[in-house]
């Protein structure tokens, strides 16, 4: 069934992982979506395997960026909006007593201040469609761990956004909310620093402290996106639901 007939999305990070899964799963149901990345060879190669998936190249922590996106929106989708996912994240690994203030800058601007860019512009256009947000956050966002003050920072202002963007504009129709992943498995867990073997090691670990005792699979992430923009969805809004294999249970 194409639930999304009709629909537009642009989805941030959507040429790789989860943002790739929720394009795809999007388009299958009948929806147009704009995906957005640095790289054009992987958003070359997701476009061309749907033919309802376009992209534009950018930098997401570029305000340059943000403008060709709604520039595309208009050209392509003739400024219908229906969808915004939030989904482009970093996750710097790294203890206080090694960050560098440039490590603030490079997670903040993208997993916040991106975030906050790309739904500002977007507005006009979603509140108009009585639209949907979703923004990816983390278990990491209330389950904290070392090593990660940045990123778990920076998904506690995501949600938070989430809830208040979601009161804010509950009025127009629009509904706004987050996906806390566990861990799924994705280019977010490449650490160039470790062989592929101490690599497989390091993810068993995490995998044998997850309660199902596994990663995600990307594709189930996006099929709880695609429920909460559905209309099956339509009294869900605030909400921040939790995909992550039981972790957030411990
Ligand atoms: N995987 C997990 O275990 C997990 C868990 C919890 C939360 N999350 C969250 O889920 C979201 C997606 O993560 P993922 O695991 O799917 O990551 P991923 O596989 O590394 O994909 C990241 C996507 O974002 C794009 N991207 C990265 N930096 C960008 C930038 N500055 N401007 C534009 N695009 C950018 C990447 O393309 P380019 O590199 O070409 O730019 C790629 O399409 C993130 O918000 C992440 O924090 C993931």
């Amino acid at each position: 069934m194409e639930r999304l007939a009709g629909k537009t999305a642009v989805v941030t990070g959507g040429s790789s992982g989860i943002g790739r899964a929720i394009a795809q799963r999007f388009a299958r149901e009948g929806a147009r979506v704009l995906i957005v990345g640095r790289k054009e060879q992987p958003l070359q190669e997701t476009a061309a395997a749907d033919g309802r998936i376009s992209y534009v190249v950018g930098d997401m922590t570029r305000d340059d960026t943000v403008e060709r996106i709604m520039d595309a929106v208009q050209d392509r989708f003739g400024g219908q909006l229906d969808i915004l996912v939030n989904n482009a994240g970093w996750c710097p690994v790294q203890p206080i007593t090694e960050l560098t203030i440039r490590d603030y800058d490079r997670a903040f601007d993208l997993d916040v201040r991106a975030v906050v860019s790309m739904t500002i512009h977007a507005l006009p256009l979603l509140r108009k469609a009585k639209g949907n947000i979703i923004n990816l956050s983390s278990v990491g966002a209330t389950h904290r761990a070392a090593n990660l003050s940045m990123y778990v920072g920076a998904k506690a202002a995501v949600e938070n956004f989430t809830r208040v963007w979601a009161l804010e504009l509950a009025q127009d129709g629009m509904r706004v909310n987050a996906i806390a992943p566990g861990a799924a498995r994705t280019n977010i867990w490449n650490v160039p620093s470790l062989s592929p073997e101490d690599a497989q090691r390091h993810q068993d670990g995490i995998a044998a402290g997850i309660p199902c005792g596994r990663f995600a699979a990307p594709e189930e992430i996006a099929n709880v996106a695609a429920f909460l923009v559905s209309d099956e969805a339509s009294y869900v809004t605030g909400a921040v639901y939790a995909v992550d294999g039981g972790s957030g249970a411990l």
